[in-house]
């Protein structure tokens, strides 16, 4: 357990299905930021505070799954997670996230209550220590500004 005091965080930044994709995938509702631009910008707000960010994105739900539980015992303290599709699909990647016990937060760019009537249903968000939806890119930096700073 590490000191109150100690300001390091080691956070983990997940990223589901078609994130890859940010940029040119309906830029309307998703805005045209690529993923390797938020990661550059979540990694260089981490290192200014004097922690770190690990970025990791895949399509691949048993790719998220091994990740989360990777976690086990390598000092992460916090995940920032966007489970794009999986949001609304996987209790196993739900279960993975209830099993290492991390605190997360659940990020969408879009506001996923403003949208078709099956993006409301999260597997994610009664176990998130919070939500955020809709604010775009932003949302991931306000979710590490909440991971670097909350004690
Ligand atoms: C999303 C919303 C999901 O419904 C969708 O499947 C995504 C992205 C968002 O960031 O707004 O892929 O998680």
């Amino acid at each position: 357990m590490k000191p109150q005091d100690d300001p390091f965080r080691k956070i983990l930044v997940l990223h589901g299905p078609n994130l890859n994709m940010l940029g040119t995938r309906e830029p309307e509702i998703y805005g045209r930021i690529t993923l390797d631009e938020i990661d550059r910008s979540l990694g260089k707000i981490a290192k200014e505070a004097g922690s770190s960010v690990q970025s990791f994105q895949s399509n691949s739900e048993a790719d998220l799954i091994s990740r989360i539980q990777q976690t086990v015992g390598d000092g992460t303290d916090f995940i920032i997670i966007n489970p794009a599709a999986f949001t609304h699909t996987s209790v196993a990647l739900r279960d993975a996230l209830a099993a290492v016990k991390l605190p997360f937060i659940e990020v969408h760019l879009s506001n996923i209550f403003a949208r078709e009537s099956f993006r409301k249903e999260s597997y994610f968000s009664d176990l998130a220590l919070g939500v955020v939806s809709g604010l775009g890119y932003r949302g991931y930096e306000l979710a590490l500004e909440y991971a670097l700073t909350a004690r």
